[in-house]
C-alpha cells in the first residue's frame, strides 16, 4: 500500500502582498512549495505527491516542482477550488487505489522537516486514522464572545472574555495532517456540514474529522514547521534554513 501527499499550493498569498501566489514566492532561491515538496520526498514515506495550484499556473508550478532534482517521487499538478478544503478535495480525486493513507501539507509551511512527516505517517500506520502535529501553546489563551462588547459605551474597542481555557492541554496545530484515506474521504463528503450544523470550526482536514465524530490525535510538532503568512514570517524563515545549514 501507498502514501500519496497532497500540496495545497493554490492559495493567492493575500496577506503576503506579493504579485504572485504565496507558494511561488522565493525563499533562499527557490519557491516555497519547492521547499516543502522536497521535504515530503525525502521523508523517504510518501510515494506521490499531488500539487493543488491557482487557475491557469499548472504548468508553471509543474516545471518548478516536478522539475527539481530533489523532488523524486512523481508528481501530479490540479487546479485548486476556492477555499484550501476545496483544494485539498480537488487533490484527494487522485488518490489511486493502493493510496491507503494520505498526508495534507500546505506550501505555506514550506521548512516541516522530513522527521515530522515520518512521525505523523508512522502514527496513522501504527493505527491511529488521524494524526496532526501540534506544539505546546506559550500564550495564555482566552476565549471571546463574539463581536463588541458594548456594556461601558466609549473607550477602545472591547471584547468580553468567556473562557481561559488550561493552556498546558491546548496544541498549536500544524501540517502535515496525515490520515487513513477511507476516513479523509468520509470527513470531506460529510464533515463540512455536521461542522456548520453544530457550530464547529472546521478549519483543518482534522476539523472536518472530528465533525464526523471521530478521533483525531496529535503527535509532536516542529518549530520548523512554522507557517509563512507576513513578511515577517518570511524572514524567520530565512533565518531558519540558515540554521539548517
Ligand atoms: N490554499 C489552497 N487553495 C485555496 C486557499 C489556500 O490550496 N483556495 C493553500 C495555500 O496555498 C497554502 C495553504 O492552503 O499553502 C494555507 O493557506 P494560507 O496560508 O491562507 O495561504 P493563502 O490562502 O495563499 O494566503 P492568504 O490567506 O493570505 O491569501
Ligand atoms: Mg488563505
Amino acid at each position: 500500500m501507498t502514501t500519496l501527499a497532497i500540496l495545497t499550493a493554490a492559495g493567492s498569498g493575500t496577506r503576503l502582498g506579493r504579485d504572485l501566489p504565496k507558494a511561488l514566492v522565493g525563499l533562499d532561491g527557490f519557491p516555497l512549495v519547492v521547499h516543502a515538496a522536497r521535504r515530503l520526498a525525502s521523508s523517504g514515506v510518501v510515494d506521490s505527491l499531488v500539487v493543488t495550484c491557482p487557475a491557469g499556473l499548472d504548468s508553471a508550478v509543474r516545471d518548478v516542482v516536478a522539475q527539481d532534482p530533489h523532488v523524486d517521487v512523481p508528481v501530479r499538478v490540479v487546479e485548486g477550488g476556492a477555499t484550501r478544503q476545496a483544494s485539498v478535495a480537488a487533490g484527494l480525486a487522485l488518490a489511486g487505489p493502493d493510496d491507503d493513507v494520505v498526508l495534507v501539507h500546505d506550501a505555506a509551511r514550506p521548512l516541516a522537516p522530513p522527521r515530522l512527516v515520518r512521525r505523523v505517517v508512522e502514527a496513522v500506520r501504527a493505527g491511529h486514522r488521524a494524526v496532526v502535529p501540534g506544539l505546546p501553546v506559550t500564550d495564555t489563551v482566552k476565549r471571546v464572545a463574539p463581536g463588541r462588547d458594548e456594556s461601558a459605551g466609549g473607550g477602545p474597542a472591547v471584547e468580553r472574555v468567556v473562557e481561559t481555557p488550561d493552556r498546558v492541554l491546548l496544541r498549536a496545530v500544524q501540517t502535515p495532517q496525515c490520515f487513513e484515506r477511507t476516513l479523509l474521504e468520509r470527513a470531506h463528503a460529510e464533515g463540512a456540514g455536521r461542522a456548520a450544523a453544530e457550530g464547529l470550526a472546521a478549519t483543518d482536514d482534522a476539523g472536518l474529522v472530528e465533525a464526523i465524530g471521530e478521533a483525531v490525535h496529535v503527535v509532536a510538532g516542529e518549530e520548523a514547521a512554522m507557517k509563512i503568512t507576513t513578511e515577517r514570517d518570511l524572514l524567520v524563515a530565512g533565518l531558519l534554513l540558515e540554521e539548517e545549514s
